[in-house]
C-alpha cells in the first residue's frame, strides 16, 4: 500500500512543470520531492485527467519508461530542436527612456517584449575563419527597422526561446494517461549576446544564404544587400552563454540549466572529444518525429 502523501506528489510534480514560474527555491524543493517519490509506482490523479481519461493501473506503470533522459541526451534533444527550428521568440527590453517624439509609448520604457523572429542553425555553413564550428550559436537575419534589433542596438540584453509546441499534432499524447499536452513538449531559452557578422565574401554569402533560405525561402526578398529590399537587414549570431531547458513535465524530463560545454560541443553526427558519450543530435528524435530513436 502506498501512503496518500506519496500518491499526491506526482500531481504536484506535473503541476510544477506547468507552473514553472514558481520561485526557483520552491521549484527545486518540489523537484527533489518528485524524484524521491518516483522511486515508487504512482497513479495519475483523476482530478488532473478529467472524467473520460483512463488512468493506468499503478502496478502496470513501467518505471523505466518514466525515467528522465540524461542531461547529455537532453542537450542532444535541445540541439536537435534548434537545428529543426526556423523561428524563436527573442526577448529584449525597451530602453529606459523613450523620447516623446518616438512612436513607441513612453510607458513601455524598461519593459520586456518578446517577438518571434527568423533563425536558423547555420553556423556550420560559415567560412572556417568565421564559424564557431556549428556549436549551436543560432544565425539570425536581423532587420534594422524591427523592434527586437532596435532594442538590442540601444543596449538591451536578449534571450531566444525555441520550442517544440508547433509539433503537438504529430507528437500526440506523450505523457502516460494525459491527452495531447503542449506543456509536455520541450522548450529552451538561450542567453547570450548578439554578434553582427562582418561583411561576407560573395561565396560565403551564397553558402550562408543557401542554408538560411532552406527554412526561410521568403526571406530571399530581404537578404542583406538585396537591391530594392523593403527593409535593410544584416546577418548576426547569438553567441550562447547559458541555456535553460524545460524538457516537459519534471518527473519524466530534465528541467534546469544546461551544461553549456555540452551544448556547444554537440555536432550533427557526433560530439567533440570529452563531451558526453560521442553522440550527435542526429542520434535522437523529438516527440512526434518518425525514424530511429
Ligand atoms: C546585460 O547583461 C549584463 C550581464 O550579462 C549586465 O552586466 C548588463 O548590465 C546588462 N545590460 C543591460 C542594459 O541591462
Ligand atoms: C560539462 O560537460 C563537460 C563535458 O561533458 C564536462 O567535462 C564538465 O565536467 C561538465 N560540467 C559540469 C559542471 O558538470
Amino acid at each position: 500500500m502506498k501512503s496518500p502523501a506519496k500518491l499526491a506528489l506526482p500531481s504536484a510534480c506535473k503541476l510544477l512543470a506547468v507552473l514553472n514560474m514558481l520561485p526557483q527555491t520552491v521549484l527545486t524543493g518540489l523537484l527533489a520531492l518528485c524524484s524521491v517519490s518516483l522511486t515508487s509506482a504512482w497513479v495519475i490523479p483523476q482530478s488532473v485527467l478529467g472524467n473520460d481519461a483512463n488512468p493506468p493501473d499503478s502496478s502496470s506503470v513501467d518505471e523505466d519508461a518514466l525515467a528522465r533522459p540524461s542531461w547529455f541526451t537532453s542537450a542532444l534533444m535541445a540541439r536537435r530542436m534548434l537545428a529543426l527550428s526556423s523561428s524563436g521568440v527573442i526577448a529584449t527590453v525597451f530602453p529606459d527612456s523613450i523620447p516623446p517624439s518616438a512612436r513607441t509609448p513612453s510607458t513601455v520604457a524598461g519593459l520586456p517584449i518578446g517577438l518571434r523572429e527568423y533563425i536558423a542553425d547555420c553556423d556550420g555553413s560559415l567560412p572556417d575563419e568565421l564559424s564557431h564550428g556549428g556549436n549551436g550559436d543560432p544565425t539570425i537575419l536581423a532587420l534594422r527597422v524591427a523592434t527586437t534589433f532596435k532594442n538590442i542596438g540601444a543596449g538591451s540584453n536578449l534571450s531566444l526561446e525555441v520550442d517544440w509546441w508547433d509539433h503537438l499534432a504529430d507528437a500526440g499524447p506523450v505523457y502516460p494517461g494525459l491527452p495531447d499536452s503542449p506543456a509536455a513538449l520541450p522548450r529552451i531559452t538561450l542567453f547570450g549576446y548578439l554578434e553582427t557578422l562582418p561583411e561576407l565574401s560573395d561565396s560565403a554569402s551564397a553558402t550562408l544564404e543557401k542554408c538560411f533560405l532552406r527554412s526561410h525561402p521568403d526571406a530571399k526578398a530581404w537578404l542583406p544587400g538585396v537591391p530594392g529590399a523593403p527593409h535593410a537587414s544584416f546577418w548576426a549570431r547569438l553567441v550562447v552563454t547559458q541555456a535553460y531547458w524545460i524538457g516537459g513535465f519534471g518527473d519524466v524530463q530534465q528541467i534546469g540549466w544546461m551544461n553549456v560545454t555540452e551544448w556547444k560541443g554537440i555536432r550533427r553526427r557526433s560530439s567533440l572529444d570529452g563531451v558526453g558519450d560521442g553522440r550527435g543530435w542526429e542520434d535522437v528524435r523529438l516527440p512526434g518525429e518518425k525514424g530511429k530513436q
